[in-house]
């Protein structure tokens, strides 16, 4: 891999779009997120400016202002993006340069990171694969530093991203106690139409499964196969109508449903880790032991379905005035 050396002659901007365009490893690593990925950029030493990168149309492309859901927010010091341009290995070199700037290095030189997305989002748009082709010396470092299991990953992702609400988004309270009673009265209308919107896709959600199981019984592993890439994407959108809107509504009614939403999101990851992989096994649409899993994938996901409507169902039908906050 070639060196991109220093430039001190460059902004800590230009040397970071520089990498993205051209430096191997960058462009390999950004290939694994999906579509619509972003993350804001923040410069210590350009204060009231803010970037942003974006994946569209296959590439990465830099951008003025903010995103406008990213999922990742950076503040890189001039030293910091120095160090990241002499990563001069493959994608697990600049992984592991870039957590140990987050991690280890004082703020005044290293990175600080906040995660703007839920757990499950950071999965569906593709990080978590981008960590796996970090390979051993990615696990190695987040073996070092506490984070063995995908469980203990997102355990941190969680801690960053409740912290990141608190710090960084200016004038907005973590504490959703403080919604008033005609805030209260608007998320609860919200609910009713979310939980229409919930029943109508997971009754769409199970046509496909239904093609799906059709095609199998026909012997058709090639319509089976569009068929779940159908149902990966499908199940990913109703995934984010409900970590963007349905769950924060959820827990503005009432913070006492912070357990429930916890419990769903978790089950959210799981679920599309798995469909994720069958998707990715398509080769052995047809065999007993993929049919197994992917039965299996079904009913957990019938059983996450039934508490989901149950949850919003029960606090759409509250009357306005019948639970207060603790
Ligand atoms: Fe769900
Ligand atoms: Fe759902």
């Amino acid at each position: 891999m070639p060196e991109t050396g220093s430039r001190e002659h460059d902004s800590p901007l230009d040397l970071l779009a520089e990498l993205f365009r051209r430096h191997p490893a960058w462009c390999d690593a950004a290939r694994y997120l999906e579509e619509g990925a972003s993350s804001d950029l923040l410069f210590t030493s350009q204060p009231d400016a803010v970037w942003h990168l974006e994946r569209r149309g296959g590439e990465t492309l830099l951008r003025s202002g903010a995103a406008r859901d990213p999922d990742l927010i950076f503040r890189f010091t001039p030293k910091s993006v120095e160090n990241l341009s002499h990563a001069s290995g493959d994608i697990g070199d600049i992984a592991v340069r870039l957590f140990h700037l987050v991690v280890d290095v004082d703020p005044g030189e290293g990175v600080e990171l906040r995660v703007a997305a839920p757990f499950s989002r950071l999965v569906r748009r593709g990080y978590l694969s981008l960590l796996a082709a970090g390979g051993l010396r990615v696990l190695a470092f987040g073996a070092s530093h506490g984070v063995r299991t995908v469980h203990d990953l997102r355990g941190l992702v969680d801690r960053i991203h409740r912290a990141g609400a608190a710090a960084w988004v200016a004038g907005v309270s973590a504490a959703s106690g403080a919604v008033s009673p005609a805030d209260r009265r608007g998320l609860r209308l919200r609910m009713r139409r979310a939980a229409r919107e919930i029943a109508a896709q997971h009754d769409q959600l199970r046509e496909i499964v239904g093609e799906i199981n059709d095609a199998l019984a026909c012997g058709d592993t090639a319509s089976a196969a569009d068929s779940v890439a159908h149902y990966c994407d499908a199940l990913g959108a109703h995934f984010a109508l409900e970590e963007d809107i349905v769950f924060p509504a959820l827990h503005g009614i009432d913070p006492r449903n912070g357990k429930v939403i916890e419990t769903m999101l978790h089950e959210h990851v799981m679920l599309f880790t798995e469909l994720r992989r069958l998707a990715d096994t398509v080769d052995e649409v047809g065999t007993a032991d993929w049919r197994a899993a992917f039965y299996e994938l079904r009913r957990s996901l019938s059983l996450h379905e039934a508490r989901e409507e149950t949850a919003v169902y029960s606090e759409a039908r509250q009357p306005d005035e019948a639970r207060q906050p603790d």
